[in-house]
């Protein structure tokens, strides 16, 4: 079984972009199994924790760590990555010379409800993967305009057609993991 940690970069309970990580994780074969990672119980990452480390950050750098890919499903924050997210990267970068997202194979999407999609999230936080030697799916990219029009009372995709887009991309990223397990 392929494991892929779902990272999503919002706390908020009725978050879209958790809805849809859920709908896309739900698009992954039978055996490729998503984990959702949670980010929102992480001390804000300090220097001074490296060798000394909350439970917390040594909990989820295992969860990366024993992970074969990341799916991360963002919103954007003032036009860049929410804070939560950075700071969950932060954390599973260090001690330096020990990240644990090495080598990962990613996956980035972000939504917003506008219609920019959240591409200034989408592209800061793939600048990031590059540095951290994250092999980033390229295409397609995944943008979702427009989130509170998306889904049905049950958190459900509407449109056959973001469906249809969304399976291509869950398609890829499965060819894109298994270059690496
Ligand atoms: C936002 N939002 C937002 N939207 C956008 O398209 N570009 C942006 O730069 C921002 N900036 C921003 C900053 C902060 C602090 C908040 C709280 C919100 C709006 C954002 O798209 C909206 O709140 C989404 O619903 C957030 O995603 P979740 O929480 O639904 O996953």
């Amino acid at each position: 079984m392929v494991k892929v940690a779902v990272v999503v970069g919002s706390l908020r309970k009725g978050s879209y972009s958790k809805k849809l990580a859920e709908n896309m994780a739900a698009l992954l074969p039978e055996d490729f199994e998503a984990e959702f990672v949670d980010i929102g119980n992480l001390p804000l990452y300090n220097e001074d924790y490296d060798g000394n480390e909350p439970q917390e950050y040594l909990d989820f750098r295992e969860q990366i760590k024993s992970s074969d890919a990341v799916m991360f499903v963002t919103p954007e924050y003032n036009r860049s990555v929410p804070g939560v997210l950075m700071n969950a990267i932060d954390v599973a970068s260090r001690p330096y010379g020990h990240s644990v997202w090495d080598g990962k194979p990613a996956l980035v999407a972000s939504q917003s409800i506008s219609n920019l999609s959240g591409f200034g999230a989408n592209h800061h936080l793939r600048q990031s993967l590059v540095f951290l030697n994250m092999p980033v799916l390229q295409q397609p990219e995944v943008y979702i305009a427009n989130s509170p029009e998306l889904f049905d009372e049950n958190d459900k995709i509407k449109s056959e057609d973001t469906v249809a887009f969304l399976q291509s991309a869950m398609d890829a990223f499965v060819d894109h993991v298994k270059k690496y397990v």
